[in-house]
């Protein structure tokens, strides 16, 4: 039995930090364990320009000074103003890697999102012709979807016509929850790729519905059938360079998960390597952990891979009940549980 190893650097492709006293609480979790993260746009406002883009990554590494080496990688958030120059803008400022598509009320701060995808042409050939990607929350919005059906409907219905419409653009399907969206990108031209969460690779819509209702593992998209979350661990394990790393942590106060009405999102970060690592060694595939840390990513964004290393130890560690959140706190995912693996940067 492998009791320590390690690997190149791993970087997180999708990862929501907060912004002001929460961020600072909980984006020192991710420098710990990562060399770059895909920043998320979705803050209230949303980051809709390079200016702003600009400023919020400012205020991350204004959190992160003495702490190791780490560099947020930021995002456009579009809305039905985006314009193709807002694009140009962000690219030749060097503000933005990308831009972030949620389907207007798809999920949490998505109000602002774009309403109409097929009049985002002018947009998405910009980002083509920059070579900055699109990020997709692939879920469609209709009421009339049954939640579980959302994902497989947007494959259905709306990414095809993309992707005909735009063979260059690079597009990542973020945080997949299906077999089908597993299939689709595999069958995909390789310009279309996809990053898996740890929460997916882990858990099913059991751990959130069977024997009471656990509002920690409602995200979105939702926790979808064992069957699916096998198929994510297949895909992540195969070394197939479409599939990486973006753990999608999204910290919440905890009365607002634990409500009536509560917010969707796990908060992962502060022991994502050691959740992804369970969930490989559960499925006998240690040895593909680096690839889809820390290699297929940057590959697919066009950026070198880290140079430092990340250190795991097989030394037990139980995930804490609550990091402190701003004036509040944020529940874990999988808290009071225990972990085997305890990472940490050389
Ligand atoms: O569960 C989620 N939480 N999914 C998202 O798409 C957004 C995120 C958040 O910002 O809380
Ligand atoms: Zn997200």
């Amino acid at each position: 039995m492998v009791n320590s190893f390690d690997i190149r650097l791993p970087d997180d492709w999708h990862l929501h930090v907060r912004d002001g006293d929460t961020m600072k609480d909980v984006v020192g979790h991710t420098g710990s364990q990562f060399g770059r993260a895909i920043i998320m746009p979705n803050l209230k406002p949303p980051v809709t320009d390079a200016q702003g883009a600009l400023q919020y990554k400012q205020r991350i590494q204004d959190a992160l000074v003495g702490q190791p080496a780490f560099e947020p990688l930021m995002t456009l958030y579009l809305t039905d103003r985006t314009t193709p120059e807002m694009i140009l803008e962000a690219h030749a400022t060097g503000a933005a890697h990308a831009a972030k598509l949620y389907p207007a009320g798809a999920t949490t701060n998505s109000d602002s999102g774009v309403t109409n995808i097929a009049a985002m042409d002018d947009v998405f050939a910009a980002l083509a012709d920059t070579g900055m990607l699109l990020l997709l929350h692939g879920e469609v919005t209709d009421s009339a979807i049954d939640i579980f059906d959302r994902e497989a409907a947007f494959l259905e219905t709306i990414l095809p016509a993309i992707i005909r419409r735009h063979p260059t653009l690079r597009i990542v399907l973020e945080h997949i929850t299906t077999e089908m969206a597993v299939d689709f990108v595999e069958a995909a031209a390789p310009n279309v790729g996809a990053t898996i969460t740890a929460h997916h690779l882990l858990a099913n819509r059991n751990h959130m519905l069977a024997g009471g209702i656990r509002p920690h593992f409602y995200c979105l998209p939702i926790l979808k059938r064992d069957s699916d979350r096998i198929a994510l661990l297949r895909a992540a394990t195969s070394r197939n360079p479409k599939f990486f790393l973006g753990t999608d942590s999204a910290p919440h106060a905890i009365e607002d998960k634990e409500s009536a009405c509560g917010c969707a999102g796990s908060y992962t970060a502060a022991q994502a390597m050691a959740l992804y690592a369970t969930a490989f060694e559960e499925a006998g595939a240690l040895p593909s952990l680096e690839a889809f840390a820390s290699l297929h990513g940057p590959e697919f964004y066009g950026l070198p891979v880290n140079t430092d290393r990340l250190v795991f130890e097989r030394k037990a560690q139980i995930i804490p009940d609550r990091y402190t959140f701003g004036p509040s706190a944020v529940r874990p995912f999988f808290a009071g549980t225990s972990l085997q693996w305890t990472t940490h940067r050389a």
